[in-house]
């Protein structure tokens, strides 16, 4: 479990305003809102690149507010894939597990693994530079994923790829989420995908979170004037399925 414990934190003009929200073991949290309200900063602030002014992050029952972002257990994926153009796809996914001395066998096993699962064991000797947009992506999950992250943080993963692949790549979330129950928060602007894989949704704006919901609640009952704005100028409804139904609408 992950516990963002009423968290400010200033850069001048912009502030994060006591953010705070809990996210349960296996859940898919996703966090919605406009841009410049404070999406990424909330992550890398979990992932512990900034000191925090005020507040608390706990995992479990463990204060990691001052514990080195390499000491968390915490993956991280941006919208640019920040792959190594040097290595091939292999030892760009497997460079966390080398980091942690892990045997080749192992380090083998979980490669076969996760390549099968995101369809990308033909490119493992590849170098990435000339990967397409979703290849890269694909690489830049797997090598967060190996290395079984007690959070992983995807910070809109998706929002670069054409729509196609970007179906694709939001498939292959929600089965790999499906399979591994990583307790994930995966900020978006993208309401079909904050439909299509969360287990709940919050609602930022201008630093501070406006409201917290199932989708459905979030879709169909928003709380908040801005909540409602947000997704009713969106034109989306919800529809009641169940969460293995929901579609992308
Ligand atoms: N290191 C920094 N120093 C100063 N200001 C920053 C810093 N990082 C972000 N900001 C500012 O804080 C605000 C929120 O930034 P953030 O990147 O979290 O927005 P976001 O919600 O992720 O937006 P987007 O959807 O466009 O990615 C922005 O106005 C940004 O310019
Ligand atoms: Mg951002």
């Amino acid at each position: 479990m992950l516990k963002v414990n009423h968290v400010y934190k200033s850069f001048g003009e912009f502030e994060l305003n006591d953010i705070h929200f809990q996210v349960n073991d296996g859940e898919y949290f996703v966090i919605l809102g406009p841009t410049g309200t404070g999406k990424t900063i909330i992550l890398e602030s979990i992932a512990g690149m900034y000191n925090i002014d005020k507040g608390d992050i706990y995992i479990d029952d463990l204060n990691i507010t001052n514990v080195l972002p390499e000491n968390r257990n915490i993956g991280l994926v941006y919208q640019s894939y920040l792959l190594f153009p040097h290595l091939s796809v292999r030892d760009n996914i497997a460079f966390g597990l080398k980091a942690r001395k892990t045997k080749k066998q192992d380090i083998n096993l979980v490669l076969d693994e996760i390549t099968k699962m995101l369809n990308i064991k033909h490119l493992l000797n590849r170098k990435t530079n000339n990967l397409s947009g979703g290849e890269r992506q694909r690489v830049a999950f797997a090598r967060a994923i190996v290395t079984n992250p007690k959070i992983l943080l995807l910070d809109e993963v998706s929002s670069a790829l054409d729509p196609n692949t970007k179906r694709e790549f939001q498939i292959n979330l929600k089965k790999i989420h499906k399979k591994l129950h990583t307790t994930t928060i995966h900020v978006t602007h993208d309401f079909n995908e904050a439909l299509y894989l969360a287990d709940r949704i919050a609602i930022i704006n201008k630093g501070r979170i406006c409201e917290i919901g199932t989708p459905e609640d979030i879709f169909n009952h928003p709380k908040t004037d801005f909540a409602a704005k947000f997704i009713y100028g969106n034109n989306l409804k919800y529809g009641d399925e169940d969460n293995e139904q929901r579609q992308i609408l």
